[in-house]
Protein backbone atom coordinates (compact mmCIF):
# COMPACT_ATOMS: atom_id res chain seq x y z
CA UNK A 1 0.00 0.00 0.00
CA UNK A 2 1.25 3.45 -0.53
CA UNK A 3 1.01 5.16 2.56
CA UNK A 4 2.75 8.36 1.70
CA UNK A 5 -0.41 8.55 -1.07
CA UNK A 6 -2.70 7.54 1.47
CA UNK A 7 -2.15 10.16 3.93
CA UNK A 8 -2.95 12.97 2.20
CA UNK A 9 -6.99 12.31 2.37
CA UNK A 10 -6.53 11.02 5.90
CA UNK A 11 -4.83 14.02 7.09
CA UNK A 12 -7.61 16.15 5.89
CA UNK A 13 -10.07 14.81 7.87
CA UNK A 14 -7.65 13.95 10.93
CA UNK A 15 -9.92 15.94 13.66
CA UNK A 16 -13.32 13.44 12.00
CA UNK A 17 -11.56 10.09 11.53
CA UNK A 18 -9.72 10.55 15.87
CA UNK A 19 -13.06 11.42 17.03
CA UNK A 20 -14.96 8.67 14.73
CA UNK A 21 -11.90 6.50 16.56
CA UNK A 22 -11.82 7.44 20.24
CA UNK A 23 -13.83 4.14 21.47
CA UNK A 24 -11.04 2.19 19.67
CA UNK A 25 -8.11 4.13 21.46
CA UNK A 26 -9.98 4.62 24.70
CA UNK A 27 -10.04 0.39 24.86
CA UNK A 28 -6.66 0.20 23.74
CA UNK A 29 -5.10 2.70 26.39
CA UNK A 30 -7.56 0.77 29.19
CA UNK A 31 -6.07 -2.66 27.86
CA UNK A 32 -2.27 -1.46 27.35
CA UNK A 33 -2.28 -0.38 31.18
CA UNK A 34 1.14 1.49 30.36
CA UNK A 35 2.78 2.84 33.63
CA UNK A 36 4.90 5.91 34.08
CA UNK A 37 8.31 5.88 33.64
CA UNK A 38 8.04 3.25 30.65
CA UNK A 39 9.73 2.93 27.26
CA UNK A 40 6.73 2.54 24.51
CA UNK A 41 7.13 1.42 20.67
CA UNK A 42 3.91 2.57 18.75
CA UNK A 43 3.85 0.80 15.19
CA UNK A 44 2.16 3.09 12.18
CA UNK A 45 1.08 6.14 14.82
CA UNK A 46 -0.24 7.75 11.67
CA UNK A 47 -1.06 11.91 12.71
CA UNK A 48 -0.11 10.78 16.61
CA UNK A 49 -3.26 10.48 18.44
CA UNK A 50 -2.37 7.27 20.26
CA UNK A 51 1.10 9.05 20.71
CA UNK A 52 -0.05 11.48 22.52
CA UNK A 53 -2.32 8.97 25.17
CA UNK A 54 0.67 6.99 25.56
CA UNK A 55 2.33 10.30 26.59
CA UNK A 56 0.13 11.07 29.01
CA UNK A 57 0.25 7.87 30.16
CA UNK A 58 3.93 6.90 30.55
CA UNK A 59 4.81 10.94 32.03
CA UNK A 60 7.76 12.83 31.91
CA UNK A 61 9.75 10.27 33.43
CA UNK A 62 8.72 8.23 30.21
CA UNK A 63 9.21 7.94 26.38
CA UNK A 64 7.32 6.81 23.59
CA UNK A 65 8.51 6.04 20.32
CA UNK A 66 6.24 5.96 17.42
CA UNK A 67 7.62 3.81 13.93
CA UNK A 68 5.44 5.20 10.96
CA UNK A 69 6.13 4.36 7.55
CA UNK A 70 4.64 7.56 5.82
CA UNK A 71 6.93 10.40 5.96
CA UNK A 72 3.86 12.90 6.17
CA UNK A 73 2.09 11.30 8.73
CA UNK A 74 5.14 11.34 11.01
CA UNK A 75 5.70 14.64 10.28
CA UNK A 76 2.27 15.68 10.99
CA UNK A 77 3.18 13.55 14.24
CA UNK A 78 6.02 15.12 15.29
CA UNK A 79 3.78 18.40 15.10
CA UNK A 80 0.92 17.67 17.52
CA UNK A 81 3.29 15.21 20.29
CA UNK A 82 4.88 16.55 23.80
CA UNK A 83 8.25 16.34 24.75
CA UNK A 84 8.57 12.57 25.48
CA UNK A 85 7.70 11.35 21.84
CA UNK A 86 10.20 10.27 18.83
CA UNK A 87 8.83 9.88 16.02
CA UNK A 88 10.88 7.63 13.33
CA UNK A 89 9.79 7.22 9.76
CA UNK A 90 10.38 3.45 8.80
CA UNK A 91 8.71 -0.19 8.15
CA UNK A 92 8.18 -1.56 11.80
CA UNK A 93 8.59 -5.15 10.18
CA UNK A 94 12.32 -4.23 9.37
CA UNK A 95 13.15 -1.43 11.46
CA UNK A 96 16.56 -1.25 13.18
CA UNK A 97 15.36 -1.47 16.77
CA UNK A 98 18.26 -1.31 19.53
CA UNK A 99 18.00 -5.00 21.26
CA UNK A 100 15.15 -6.01 23.60
CA UNK A 101 15.07 -2.48 25.37
CA UNK A 102 11.12 -1.51 25.39
CA UNK A 103 8.85 -1.85 28.33
CA UNK A 104 5.30 -2.17 25.90
CA UNK A 105 4.18 -1.69 22.30
CA UNK A 106 1.31 -0.80 21.30
CA UNK A 107 -0.85 -0.11 17.99
CA UNK A 108 -4.21 0.84 17.01
CA UNK A 109 -5.09 -0.21 14.03
CA UNK A 110 -1.59 -0.15 12.49
CA UNK A 111 -0.16 -3.88 12.04
CA UNK A 112 -2.72 -5.03 9.47
CA UNK A 113 -0.58 -4.41 7.03
CA UNK A 114 2.36 -6.02 7.00
CA UNK A 115 3.09 -8.08 3.34
CA UNK A 116 4.93 -10.57 5.59
CA UNK A 117 3.06 -10.56 9.09
CA UNK A 118 5.00 -13.81 10.47
CA UNK A 119 8.07 -12.20 9.58
CA UNK A 120 7.00 -8.62 10.75
CA UNK A 121 5.40 -9.80 14.33
CA UNK A 122 8.44 -11.41 14.90
CA UNK A 123 10.83 -8.32 14.20
CA UNK A 124 8.92 -6.48 16.57
CA UNK A 125 9.26 -9.31 19.16
CA UNK A 126 12.86 -8.46 19.05
CA UNK A 127 12.24 -4.76 20.36
CA UNK A 128 10.18 -5.93 23.21
CA UNK A 129 11.89 -6.80 27.33
CA UNK A 130 10.99 -10.63 27.62
CA UNK A 131 7.68 -10.51 29.28
CA UNK A 132 6.58 -7.27 27.48
CA UNK A 133 3.44 -6.40 25.97
CA UNK A 134 2.25 -5.68 22.84
CA UNK A 135 -1.32 -4.22 23.32
CA UNK A 136 -3.34 -3.22 19.70
CA UNK A 137 -6.45 -2.75 18.18
CA UNK A 138 -7.27 -4.52 14.78
CA UNK A 139 -10.83 -4.44 12.85
CA UNK A 140 -12.88 -7.45 13.94
CA UNK A 141 -15.28 -9.06 10.82
CA UNK A 142 -16.31 -7.31 7.87
CA UNK A 143 -19.98 -7.93 9.01
CA UNK A 144 -19.73 -6.18 11.62
CA UNK A 145 -17.93 -3.06 10.30
CA UNK A 146 -20.35 -1.20 8.07
CA UNK A 147 -17.69 1.63 8.24
CA UNK A 148 -16.07 -0.56 5.72
CA UNK A 149 -19.17 -2.18 3.67
CA UNK A 150 -21.37 1.01 3.68
CA UNK A 151 -19.01 3.12 1.26
CA UNK A 152 -18.06 -0.01 -0.53
CA UNK A 153 -22.08 -0.90 -1.26
CA UNK A 154 -22.75 2.53 -1.79
CA UNK A 155 -20.11 2.76 -4.05
CA UNK A 156 -21.33 -0.68 -5.99
CA UNK A 157 -24.71 1.00 -6.52
CA UNK A 158 -23.18 3.90 -8.20
CA UNK A 159 -20.54 2.13 -10.50
CA UNK A 160 -20.69 -1.44 -10.31
CA UNK A 161 -19.22 -4.25 -8.57
CA UNK A 162 -15.82 -3.29 -7.37
CA UNK A 163 -12.95 -4.96 -6.40
CA UNK A 164 -13.45 -8.30 -4.46
CA UNK A 165 -12.27 -8.00 -0.84
CA UNK A 166 -9.30 -10.31 -0.16
CA UNK A 167 -9.09 -11.09 3.15
CA UNK A 168 -5.64 -12.53 2.91
CA UNK A 169 -4.02 -9.32 1.38
CA UNK A 170 -2.74 -6.83 3.76
CA UNK A 171 -5.25 -4.22 4.01
CA UNK A 172 -7.41 -2.54 7.28
CA UNK A 173 -9.61 -6.32 7.75
CA UNK A 174 -6.54 -8.68 6.99
CA UNK A 175 -6.46 -9.78 10.76
CA UNK A 176 -10.37 -9.66 10.86
CA UNK A 177 -10.15 -13.32 12.08
CA UNK A 178 -8.81 -14.20 15.53
CA UNK A 179 -7.90 -17.92 14.50
CA UNK A 180 -5.44 -15.98 12.08
CA UNK A 181 -4.27 -13.45 14.66
CA UNK A 182 -3.76 -16.47 17.32
CA UNK A 183 -1.85 -18.39 14.51
CA UNK A 184 0.46 -16.08 12.84
CA UNK A 185 1.79 -14.14 16.47
CA UNK A 186 2.27 -18.30 18.11
CA UNK A 187 4.42 -18.66 14.90
CA UNK A 188 6.10 -15.41 15.44
CA UNK A 189 6.93 -16.57 19.45
CA UNK A 190 4.20 -14.16 21.18
CA UNK A 191 1.68 -16.37 23.66
CA UNK A 192 -1.57 -14.49 22.96
CA UNK A 193 -4.93 -13.53 24.53
CA UNK A 194 -7.59 -12.01 22.39
CA UNK A 195 -10.57 -9.81 23.72
CA UNK A 196 -13.27 -8.86 21.05
CA UNK A 197 -15.89 -6.09 21.71
CA UNK A 198 -18.73 -4.44 19.72
CA UNK A 199 -18.57 -0.47 20.06
CA UNK A 200 -19.63 2.29 17.89
CA UNK A 201 -17.61 4.43 16.57
CA UNK A 202 -18.55 8.35 17.23
CA UNK A 203 -17.77 10.37 14.35
CA UNK A 204 -18.51 13.94 14.73
CA UNK A 205 -21.73 16.12 13.20
CA UNK A 206 -24.56 14.79 11.64
CA UNK A 207 -25.21 12.29 8.57
CA UNK A 208 -24.79 14.95 5.95
CA UNK A 209 -21.13 16.10 7.64
CA UNK A 210 -20.02 12.36 8.11
CA UNK A 211 -21.18 11.48 4.43
CA UNK A 212 -18.90 14.14 3.98
CA UNK A 213 -16.16 12.48 5.47
CA UNK A 214 -16.83 9.32 3.47
CA UNK A 215 -16.25 11.47 0.32
CA UNK A 216 -12.78 11.79 1.51
CA UNK A 217 -11.83 8.45 2.64
CA UNK A 218 -12.47 4.55 2.87
CA UNK A 219 -13.56 2.40 -0.32
CA UNK A 220 -16.23 5.22 -1.88
CA UNK A 221 -13.53 7.83 -1.81
CA UNK A 222 -11.34 5.34 -3.53
CA UNK A 223 -13.86 4.11 -6.26
CA UNK A 224 -14.34 8.23 -6.85
CA UNK A 225 -10.59 9.18 -6.93
CA UNK A 226 -9.76 6.19 -9.49
CA UNK A 227 -12.80 6.83 -11.59
CA UNK A 228 -11.80 10.89 -11.19
CA UNK A 229 -8.28 9.35 -12.32
CA UNK A 230 -9.50 7.82 -15.41
CA UNK A 231 -10.92 11.04 -16.44
CA UNK A 232 -14.53 9.82 -16.14
CA UNK A 233 -16.14 10.66 -12.58
CA UNK A 234 -19.15 12.69 -13.70
CA UNK A 235 -20.45 15.56 -10.73
CA UNK A 236 -24.05 13.00 -11.08
CA UNK A 237 -21.83 9.87 -9.47
CA UNK A 238 -20.66 12.56 -6.87
CA UNK A 239 -23.84 13.08 -6.06
CA UNK A 240 -25.35 9.66 -6.15
CA UNK A 241 -22.19 8.51 -3.55
CA UNK A 242 -23.31 11.31 -1.10
CA UNK A 243 -26.50 10.87 -1.24
CA UNK A 244 -26.31 7.26 -0.80
CA UNK A 245 -23.83 7.78 2.10
CA UNK A 246 -26.35 10.37 3.53
CA UNK A 247 -28.94 7.97 3.93
CA UNK A 248 -27.38 4.95 5.19
CA UNK A 249 -25.89 7.23 7.68
CA UNK A 250 -29.64 8.78 8.66
CA UNK A 251 -30.31 5.04 9.76
CA UNK A 252 -27.49 5.32 12.36
CA UNK A 253 -28.31 8.86 13.71
CA UNK A 254 -28.95 8.49 17.23
CA UNK A 255 -30.30 12.05 18.07
CA UNK A 256 -27.74 14.68 16.80
CA UNK A 257 -25.26 12.13 16.36
CA UNK A 258 -24.25 9.09 13.85
CA UNK A 259 -23.24 5.97 15.98
CA UNK A 260 -21.50 3.50 13.63
CA UNK A 261 -21.65 -0.07 15.04
CA UNK A 262 -18.01 -1.40 14.72
CA UNK A 263 -16.25 -4.51 16.28
CA UNK A 264 -12.87 -4.22 17.40
CA UNK A 265 -10.19 -7.07 18.56
CA UNK A 266 -8.16 -5.89 20.96
CA UNK A 267 -5.19 -8.37 21.13
CA UNK A 268 -2.45 -8.96 24.13
CA UNK A 269 0.66 -10.95 23.07
CA UNK A 270 3.80 -11.62 25.45
CA UNK A 271 6.93 -11.57 24.40
C1 LIG B 1 -5.09 2.84 9.55
S1 LIG B 1 -3.72 3.84 9.87
C2 LIG B 1 -3.81 4.05 11.64
C3 LIG B 1 -3.07 5.28 12.08
C4 LIG B 1 -3.16 5.59 13.59
N1 LIG B 1 -2.60 4.52 14.39
C5 LIG B 1 -4.58 5.86 13.98
O1 LIG B 1 -5.25 4.92 14.44
O2 LIG B 1 -5.03 7.00 13.82
C6 LIG B 1 -2.35 2.72 9.67
C7 LIG B 1 -1.01 3.38 9.93
O3 LIG B 1 0.02 2.41 9.90
C8 LIG B 1 1.11 2.92 9.13
N2 LIG B 1 1.85 1.76 8.63
C9 LIG B 1 1.43 0.84 7.72
N3 LIG B 1 2.36 -0.10 7.53
C10 LIG B 1 3.40 0.21 8.36
C11 LIG B 1 4.66 -0.39 8.61
N4 LIG B 1 5.04 -1.51 7.97
N5 LIG B 1 5.48 0.20 9.51
C12 LIG B 1 5.10 1.35 10.15
N6 LIG B 1 3.93 1.97 9.93
C13 LIG B 1 3.08 1.41 9.06
C14 LIG B 1 0.44 3.76 8.07
O4 LIG B 1 1.28 4.67 7.43
C15 LIG B 1 -0.66 4.43 8.89
O5 LIG B 1 -0.18 5.56 9.54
Amino acid sequence: MDWTAIAAPWLRVEAETDAAHAPVLEGLMARAGLQPGQSVLDIGPGGGVSLISAAQAVGVTGHVTGVEIAPPFADRARERVPDNVTVHVGDAAGFPFMGRSYDAAISMLGVMFFADPNKAFAHIRTALKPGAALSFACWGSPEANPWFSVPAEVADEVFGPGPVLDLDAPGPLSLSDPSKITRLLTAAGWSVEIDTQDLHLTPRGDPSEVAAMYMTVGAAAMRMGAAKAKGILTQEQRDAVRAGLEKVFAYMAEGDAVRIPAQVHYVRAIA
